[in-house]
């Protein structure tokens, strides 16, 4: 018992490995040693590495290129041209590559020229994450469970990004920046390199909070600077500018823009003392 439909343009070596209920597309090419799960889903012109390993019912949008040696978990979405490295894992229930959709209030406008998701090499993407399209990530990104990243964002190597969190549109992270559990990382922010971001973390954008005109002018998330530490629960008021090697103590309001070197703690966050020489980068 087999039932697979196997278009003849497809090119399917065979060494693949191909469980019962399989649909692979015209014009789709598939590498040595690949192995498909039950029921999985391979749309026209997909390109799939050797020895990547697909699940049961993972689905891989038209154009989708997967690097080899990838794996990717039961009931994933791989969405139209988007582009996976090598060498990468993604867990179950994970929707990679997915398109904006704005409520009907919304101010976003759709953008009609979408680039795809592009993701390099050495990735590791946990279960039930959603990661937009129009974002580039360099090699070895983390990006944990239950988190989203949403479109036109870059996001530097090394980046960690927890379990929870949400980075919202136009953000660029920098190499080696972590971003713990739960954090908010508001749109149009800049974190610099090596930043530590603690869990639940809130960062805003909007001093009008949605009402006035003059809102859409003067909208600007935080930026955090290189090797600055924010504190767990800290919230950052939209604008503000987190120096370099900054720490802001657990639970503080950042109001005004901080001095490199400096600890600040309190609601709002005011001087308590240098950052000790060997905590520096
Ligand atoms: C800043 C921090 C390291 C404490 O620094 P410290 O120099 O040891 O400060 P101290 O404990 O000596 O406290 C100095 C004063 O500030 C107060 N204080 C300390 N931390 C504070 C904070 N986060 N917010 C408000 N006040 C704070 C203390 O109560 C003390 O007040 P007092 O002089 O009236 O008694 C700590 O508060 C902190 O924020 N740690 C980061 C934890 C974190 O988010 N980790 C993330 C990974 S889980």
């Amino acid at each position: 018992m087999n039932h697979n439909l196997i278009a003849h343009s497809a090119t399917v070596p065979l060494t693949t490995s191909i469980g019962p209920f399989c649909v692979i597309g015209e014009n789709v090419v598939l590498g040595e040693n690949v192995i498909l799960g039950v029921g999985c889903v391979l749309s026209d012109e997909a390109r799939v590495g050797d020895g990547v390993e697909l699940g049961n019912y993972v689905s891989i949008g038209r154009g989708a290129v997967i690097g080899q040696r990838t794996r990717i978990g039961d009931h994933t979405t791989i969405y139209p041209q988007a582009i996976l490295g090598e060498d990468g894992f993604i867990g179950s229930n994970s929707s990679i590559g997915r398109l904006p959709k704005a409520s009907a209030t919304s101010t976003v406008k759709a953008q009609a020229d979408m680039p795809s998701l592009q993701m390099g090499n050495g990735f590791t993407i946990g279960c039930s994450a959603v990661l937009y399209a129009g974002t580039n990530y360099a090699d070895k990104a983390f990006v944990g469970d239950g988190a989203v990243v949403r479109e036109r964002c870059s996001i530097g190597q090394n980046v960690v990004i927890g379990s929870g969190v949400v980075v919202e549109n136009d953000t660029k992270i920098g190499e080696f920046t972590k971003i713990q559990t739960g954090s908010y990382i508001t749109a149009y922010m800049e974190i610099e390199e090596r930043v530590f971001i603690a869990p639940m973390v809130t960062t805003t954008n909007d001093n009008y909070m949605g009402r006035t005109e003059k809102r859409f002018k003067e909208i600007k998330g935080p930026t955090i600077q290189r090797g600055a530490r924010v504190g767990g629960g800290s919230i950052l008021l939209p604008g503000v500018k987190v120096a370099p090697e900054t720490f802001v103590a657990a639970g503080a309001l950042v109001s005004k823009d901080t001095t490199e070197k400096r600890v600040i703690k309190g609601f709002p966050a005011k001087d308590l003392r240098a950052v000790p020489e060997d905590e520096l980068l």
